[in-house]
């Protein structure tokens, strides 16, 4: 199985493979506490305490910046807090815990067939703990308006807009609206830069200081800016003062435990929008194992329609690669086993390791 996701500007984009299966029988047979862990050459495996004993459920992270992109794998501690890292390739690679619980642990360095015992660090404090929760149990802590308020009466009324019938609409859109297109309880999201200041006045500032300020407007204004704004404000300023999120993220259990997670880095922080796809929806077997395809979203002078002659749009058409190449045509492409269609189609291409880059014109 393996999954891609949507990056945006200042991250690069990682490939992400989960596998169950394929490790699920050792896996299963360390859970029962059977066996005894056999660490093969191109493995890592040992065992995570902290000074409360065995950590069960705490993923152990191994990361390397030797490969030609950067490169993760992770896995998760059984009952007995064991572990085991499968088939990393060759290199040099930091090692260290991460846990609902814990903050992270020092980083170790080591190589693929070594035993290596690792030590937790539980978290000194709630907040501390917190940092690690999925951006989720943060993003819920937003303040939802009472039933009352809908329909939304307006600027010169509550500053819900009256295309708000009702609170579930306005929940769809809290939930749907904004995070198409990202996360909002990410700690860069649920922490305002100091630069733009507290509340109504700061939020307004920052989501117009990028260049998505028109889809954000757009989606504050459907809400009603003002009242959008406010209970967004509102959500940051507590969590600002010390407020937390008021449920708590469980550990992995049982099959959870079996999953191993490899990431690929792909593309650089230099990029803006990019989207990756490694087969078709409709048939997941296309490509197993293969290149993942991917786009670039044009530079901004080319989103607004000034076009070099070459790219093959004219001045003020609309810039010909954007979500749709990404989605549909790249699709097309990979389908009907047009590989190289579907390289120049998206400009680059990305191939587990190996990055090629195609069209470097699309930087202008
Ligand atoms: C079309 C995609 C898209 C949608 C929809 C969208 N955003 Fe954004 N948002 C971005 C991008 C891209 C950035 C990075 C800055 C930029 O390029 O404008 C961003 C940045 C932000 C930031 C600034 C983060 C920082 O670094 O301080 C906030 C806050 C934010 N968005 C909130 C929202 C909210 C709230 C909504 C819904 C009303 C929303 N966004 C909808 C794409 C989107």
């Amino acid at each position: 199985m393996g999954t891609t996701r949507i990056a945006y500007s200042g991250i690069a984009a990682i490939v992400i493979a989960v596998s169950l299966t394929a490790y699920q029988a050792p896996l299963s047979a360390q859970q029962s506490g059977g066996s005894a862990l056999r660490v093969g050459a191109n493995d890592l495996g040992g065992t995570v305490a902290s000074r409360n004993g065995p950590e069960a459920g705490v993923w152990v992270i191994a990361e390397t910046n030797d490969l030609p992109t950067k490169f993760a794998k992770l896995v998760v501690t059984d009952d007995r807090g064991r572990y085991l890292i499968p088939g990393l390739p060759k290199g040099k690679y930091s090692v260290w815990v991460r846990g609902y619980g814990l903050v992270d642990s020092r980083k170790v360095q080591s190589t693929p067939g070594k035993t290596l015992n690792l030590t937790a660090v539980p978290a000194p404090s709630a907040a501390a703990a917190a940092e690690y929760y999925p951006g989720m149990y943060w993003y819920s802590m937003i303040n939802i308006p009472g039933k009352q308020e809908f329909p939304g009466t307006g600027e010169k009324g509550n500053g819900i807009s009256s295309n708000i019938k009702s609170q579930e609409q306005w929940v769809d859109t809290v939930k749907n609206a904004c995070q198409s297109c990202h996360s909002l309880g990410s700690k860069g999201m649920r922490t305002v830069p100091k630069e733009f200041g507290p509340g109504v006045a700061g939020w307004a500032r920052r989501t117009q200081s990028g260049q998505a300020l028109t889809q954000m407007a757009l989606g504050l204004g459907y809400m009603g800016a003002d009242a959008a704004l406010k209970n967004y404000a509102d959500w940051t300023d507590r969590i600002a003062a010390g407020e937390l999120p008021f449920g708590k993220p469980e550990r992995p259990k049982g099959v959870e435990r079996n999953m191993v997670v490899t990431m690929w880095d792909f593309s650089t922080p230099k990029y803006y929008l990019h989207d990756g796809i490694s087969t078709d929806r409709n048939n997941p077997r296309l490509n197993a194992n293969g290149p993942i395809y991917q786009c670039q979203r044009p530079d901004l002078r080319r989103a607004r329609g000034e076009h070099r002659p070459d790219s093959g749009a004219r001045p003020g058409e609309p810039p010909p690669v954007l979500h749709q190449a990404s989605g549909q045509q790249s699709q097309n492409a990979v389908l009907h086993g047009i590989a190289d269609a579907a390289v120049g189609l998206l400009g680059q291409r990305a191939d587990l390791g190996r990055t090629l880059e195609h069209s470097q014109r699309d930087d202008g």
